[in-house]
């Protein structure tokens, strides 16, 4: 008989980690490094703790579940995503294809399956970008300086290294959070689609082929702040009116580069903030992708051209924080095509699909092939409290996802393992936080 996921268990687990950070819209607020993803990451770490499955953590607070007992030196197969979710989101964008892998490997060990290499399941930092997006697999796959993460600021303007000093994290630790090639054997990342296509086309499955190239960063206009009674609108150097005179100019941007690019300000902070206050400084966030790396940087150089062009205009000064260029990637044909078999063995539906939203499978491609599988979203609707999955589709998510780490973890070594592959990992995953319970010590 094949074997399947247990989705009592995992849906049991679903419903526990959505009460974490739930607000009263329904929805879930946790943004990396609150108070609410301690808690989910906390949550994680004790799930693992009841199947003997133990967890380390890098400088980042990357967290790698594996078998206690695990003893292959090969290359693991990775499967999983992230459990910081946007302010006010959904309860699946990420959740899903964290539990859901930790699913898997629970499995994998109850069901003592014989593998010829590991399964380990992952959770990403930070992949909503409340400091950068995608940031923990950003470094896992190139790293970061201290300089780099020095000027990472947060939704709230606070400084990332900051709150890691808040928390008792160590910066060097952050810097040293990269992976080599060949560490990794595959990566498969399940995933809600956050779009409308499968339940439309009703199909079960959707086999990505690629990932949209993203970047932004953050946008300063710095003006006067002035009396908003006394000072005549000739003499002002309103920042707030300098910003909304540059966000009209992006859709021309966006349209001049290609129907496919996209660019989104999703928060605007002022700065005094009074209803009778010129605003002295206003600081925007930017998102934009394309399907293009040579358009994405077209946009990127639309876009600071705008900004800069308008700060002449209204004699305001101007600083562009940019974020790093996460390039478009396709996804990995082998994978996809064991993906494909999956589904077909369990007698589903699929169709090939790009991915619009962005992923931490897009920087685990840099080292590793790798591959997502989506299932349909309710009425397509995600980064909302709308966001949701018939269970059915999560089940018949879970057990593709099963299926295809099973095909990969079953591979006899088609391509060289690294030499350090379970040292290596091992030396990357440092102890963070003991006291939070999140992470154990590794002395190798
Ligand atoms: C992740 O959800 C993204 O596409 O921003
Ligand atoms: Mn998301
Ligand atoms: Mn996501």
């Amino acid at each position: 008989m094949e074997l399947k996921v247990n989705i009592e268990r995992l849906r049991k687990d679903l419903e526990s980690l959505r009460t974490i950070g739930r607000v009263s819209t329904g929805g879930v607020s946790r943004t990396s490094y609150s108070a609410a993803d301690l808690q989910a990451r906390r949550w994680y770490v004790d799930r693992c703790a009841d199947a003997g499955i133990e967890v380390f953590v890098d400088g980042l607070g990357n967290m790698v579940a594996q078998d206690s007992k695990e003893s292959s030196d090969q290359a693991p197969v990775w499967s999983g995503s992230h459990i910081d979710s946007v302010p006010n989101g959904g309860h699946l964008d990420g959740a899903l294809g964290a539990v859901a892998a930790l699913e898997c490997l629970r499995r994998l060990i109850e069901a003592k399956v014989p593998l010829n290499r590991p399964v380990r399941a992952v959770v990403f930092t930070d992949e909503e970008g409340n400091y950068e997006h995608l940031l923990g697999s950003s470094g896992l796959a190139r790293g970061f300086t201290s300089e780099q993460l020095e000027g990472m600021e947060g939704r709230d303007n606070d400084r990332l290294v900051d709150r890691l000093d808040e928390l008792g994290w160590d910066l060097d630790a952050a810097t040293r959070t990269r992976i080599d090639h060949g560490e990794i054997h595959a990566f498969v990342e399940l995933h809600i689609e956050q779009g409308p296509k499968l339940e439309a086309t009703g199909t079960d499955i959707g086999v990505v082929t690629s990932i949209v190239g993203l970047s932004g960063g953050k946008v300063e206009f710095e003006g006067k702040p002035d009396h908003a009674g006394t000072t005549p609108m000739r003499q002002r150097k309103d920042a707030l009116l300098a910003s909304a005179e540059f966000l009209t100019t992006l859709p021309g941007i966006a349209a001049s580069i290609s129907d496919h690019s996209v660019i989104t300000c999703g928060l605007i902070t002022v700065e005094p903030g009074g209803a009778n206050v010129v605003p002295g400084t206003a600081r925007l966030t930017l998102d934009f992708r394309d399907p293009d790396a040579d358009r994405l940087r077209a946009l990127a150089a639309g876009i600071a051209g705008s900004a800069a062009e308008v700060a002449a205009r209204h004699e305001v000064g101007l600083k562009w924080l940019p974020d790093t260029f996460i390039e478009p990637v396709p996804l990995d044909p082998g994978i996809r095509e064991l993906i494909i078999a999956s589904v077909k063995q369990l007698g589903l539906s699929h169709i090939d699909i790009p991915s619009g939203a962005g992923h931490d499978s897009q920087n685990i491609a840099w080292l590793a092939p790798t591959a997502m599988v989506f299932v349909p979203s309710k009425g397509g609707r995600s980064h909302s409290p709308a966001e949701d999955t018939a269970w059915g589709d999560i089940e018949n998510g879970a057990n593709v996802l099963l299926a295809t780490l099973l095909a990969l973890a079953s591979r006899e070594a088609d391509r060289p393992a690294h030499p350090f592959t379970a040292q290596q990992t091992r030396r990357t995953m440092e102890l963070i936080n003991p006291s939070e319970g999140v992470g154990n010590a590794c002395t190798n």
